[in-house]
């Protein structure tokens, strides 16, 4: 038995590759530092979606596609206003991307689908953000990039560069992630033969809870509650001491520093006010060496969510925004591997091994 499917190879795939021991991450055969240090994140979403780095023409197209799904239905907007403003965010990003596909009739996923979703999923969360605070939405503009546009559509006001560089490495590097807890259910539900909105909506779901996605909220919470240098230690020790999780620690596939932490360390080390970047460093630090100790057979160190909270942070987004804009970038990643999946599917229904009673008779109600 593999609980957790730890360790299960459950297809083969061409899209994304993870060296757990070595830390390396490549997409379609490039390494990750080269796609963020080189790439916008449409450049990176078509060589994911396609196979291939676009040349300008079909950048030019797969932008201009983008552009003209960034915009959502009236519909969808009396939908997101009809939900309470209490509403978790994510929550609402899952109703919307379920009710984008209503009205569509079961067919085979494809790629103008991924495109509408990717386009869409900026749009929805600010939408969302603007009307909990009583605010009218802000239409996209079609002059801007993808990661400059949805920081426009936050605020009304088009951001600096270095916000938006910082949004886009940030997209590239989330944007795929092998097989892992959202893709997999996205990919288990379309070798049912469902469609690519049902995929990506249970993704979401999967997405959300925080040994998956959820992290990045609670990891600015531990820096902000830590506040000095001097209180990481002690904080953490009492957290584990409690028997609780260090949010932006540890890995099932890597067994050394996720190299996405490093690169959105540099990231964070360029846009987050000094003072906080120097706090969060220590807190790594501090907690890389006490689980060394903790837990040495595992090698628990940084995960990507650690940076993600520092990086979503600095370029102003609010903590319950930073899983729905995790959704914005991993959507390339989910929707490239339902294309996958389908291109030539196998019904994914592993078995599981039986262990509670057998050869009971049913009695009559009065006797139970
Ligand atoms: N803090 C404290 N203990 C930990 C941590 C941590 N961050 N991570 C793992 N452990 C402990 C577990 O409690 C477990 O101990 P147990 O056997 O006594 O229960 C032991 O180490 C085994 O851990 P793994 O098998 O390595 O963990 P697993 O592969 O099941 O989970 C996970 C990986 C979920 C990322 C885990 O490390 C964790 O909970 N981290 C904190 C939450 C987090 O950062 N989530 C974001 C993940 S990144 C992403 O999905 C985008």
């Amino acid at each position: 038995m593999a609980k957790g499917l730890e360790g299960v190879i459950v297809d083969t795939s061409s899209i994304c590759l993870i060296d757990g021991n070595a830390g390396r991450l490549i997409y379609r055969g490039y390494d990750i530092h080269d796609l963020v240090s080189n790439l916008s994140f449409e450049e990176a979403a078509h060589l994911l979606w396609k196979g291939e780095l676009p040349n300008q023409t079909k950048l030019n197209d797969l932008k201009k596609q983008l552009d003209q799904q960034r915009a959502i239905p009236p519909y969808l907007k009396t939908a997101i206003r009809n939900l309470p403003v209490s509403s978790d965010t994510l929550d609402v990003l899952r109703t919307a991307i379920s009710a984008l596909g209503t009205g569509v009739s079961l067919k085979r996923p494809d790629l103008s689908e991924a495109i509408n979703i990717t386009a869409k999923i900026p749009t929805i969360n600010a939408v969302f953000n603007r009307i909990r605070r009583g605010q009218e939405p802000i239409e996209p503009r079609s002059d801007l990039g993808h990661a400059a546009n949805y920081l426009y559509m936050l605020t009304g006001k088009e951001p600096d560069q270095a916000k938006a560089d910082a949004l886009n490495k940030y997209l590239i590097a989330l944007a795929d992630h092998s097989m892992n807890s959202s893709t997999f259910a996205a990919r288990v539900v379309a070798s049912t033969w469902s469609d690519m909105y049902s995929a990506i909506t249970a993704a979401i779901g999967a997405l959300k809870g925080p040994l998956h996605g959820g992290a990045p909220a609670p990891v600015l919470k531990m820096i902000q509650d830590i506040g000095k240098p001097e209180r990481a230690e002690e904080w953490i020790r009492g957290e584990l001491k409690a028997g609780r999780r260090l949010m932006g620690f540890g890995h099932r596939v890597y067994r050394t520093t996720d190299p996405r932490a490093e690169i959105l360390r540099d990231v964070a080390s360029k846009s987050a006010d000094k003072e906080f970047f120097a706090l969060a460093r220590h807190v790594e630090l501090t907690g890389n060496r006490i689980l060394k100790d903790y837990r040495p057979e595992r090698r628990l160190y940084t995960n990507v969510e650690f940076y993600s909270a520092v990086v979503m942070h600095s370029v102003g987004l609010p903590p319950d925004l930073f899983t729905p804009t995790f959704a914005a970038s991993r959507s390339v990643g989910w929707t490239a591997n339902v294309l996958e999946q389908v291109a030539n599917n196998r019904l994914i229904r592993p078995d599981v091994e039986y262990t509670g009673p057998m050869n009971l008779k049913v009695a009559p109600i009065d006797q139970r």
